[in-house]
């Protein structure tokens, strides 16, 4: 066995082993006291409920146990990103027409989600700051009752002026995708769908967006939204686990190291040239106004 890099990366006959680190989570605070200590005045046993829920979902490893409306679920407001990382779908859709999920259509989302009692909701799958209305999607999601609230975002649109609006919601957690500590890697991994701007130190400005975020949420005394960074283990980013964990764990509240999941479907309709067609369902397919609804836990 060969220790390459770094100590966590084992290379056995070339074949690179994932790190020890893949799959953790480390957190410098208690993310489920600081979540009860602000939900709970508001919720009381509702909240406690969806607590419940979500334990039992993740000791319920066959998912036997199914809610009659979901407890969690994800909505995608555009249908495109600035990025292009190279495990993700989205270069897939990209050149795809662009849609937009409008404010009427989110109306009626979000009666139906009121009514339901909605637990949780994460505004992901693309890039939801691209969204112009999401400080108005998150006033609706306030206003449904949703307690807790999550938005995933690559950090490059995490400006001042965003930042303020996004500590100015309900919002209980922001998940920034960084994947990298080095431009070099970053550049490799997060690839901007417009390359002129390819090796113009992006990733220093989407650092300094997520410690800025820190700061401002810090200054004013608040705990939430809870700040995550995350990192996909890739061949070409895994050297950098252990750097990536140091430069975070201090800053915001959690580093998460993930394993990559497989996009395999998407590649094989890339490669195809005999199911063409086929190849323009699924596209099309993707690239409509897709309310994305997953069972995230029951
Ligand atoms: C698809 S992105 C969309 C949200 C936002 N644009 C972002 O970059 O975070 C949501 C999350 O999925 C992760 N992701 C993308 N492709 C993945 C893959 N093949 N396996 C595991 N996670 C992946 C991203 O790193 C990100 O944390």
């Amino acid at each position: 066995m060969k220790l390459e890099n770094n100590s966590t990366i084992k290379k056995v006959k070339n074949k690179v082993l994932l790190s020890d680190s893949v799959g953790k989570k480390i957190s410098t605070v208690d993310t489920e006291k600081v979540l009860y200590d602000h939900l709970y005045p508001k919720f009381g046993q509702r909240f406690l409920d969806y607590r419940k829920k979500y334990e039992n979902y993740l000791n319920d490893s066959n998912h036997k146990v199914q809610p009659s409306f979901p407890v969690s679920l994800i909505l995608e407001l555009v249908n495109r990103c600035n990025l292009e990382c190279v495990m993700c779908f989205q270069g897939y859709r990209n050149d795809t027409k662009k849609n937009t999920l409008n404010l009427e259509i989110l109306k009626k989302i979000f009666k139906e989600f009121k009514k339901e009692k909605l637990d949780a909701l994460l505004l992901s799958t693309s890039e939801t700051l691209l969204h112009k209305d999401y400080p108005e999607i998150l006033k609706m999601a306030e206003e449904a009752e949703i307690m807790d609230q999550f938005l995933f975002t690559n950090g490059t649109l995490l400006n001042e002026k965003n930042s303020n609006l996004i500590l100015k919601s309900s919002l209980t957690r922001l998940f920034i995708s960084i994947d990298a500590v080095t431009n070099e890697t970053y550049d490799k991994v997060r690839i901007p769908v417009n390359k002129k701007i390819i090796n113009t130190n992006r990733l220093n400005q989407i650092e300094n967006n997520v410690k800025n975020f820190m700061k401002l949420r810090n200054s004013l005394g608040k705990k939430i939204p809870l700040v995550r960074v995350s990192f996909v283990a890739l061949d070409t980013n895994q050297h950098e686990i252990d750097d990536f964990i140091k430069k975070w764990e201090k800053i915001v509240d959690s580093v998460e190291i993930q394993k990559e999941s497989s996009i395999d479907f998407y590649k094989d309709f890339e490669k195809s040239v005999d199911i063409k067609s086929e190849k323009i369902r699924v596209k099309n397919h993707l690239s409509s106004n897709i309310v994305l609804i997953f069972i995230f836990c029951t």
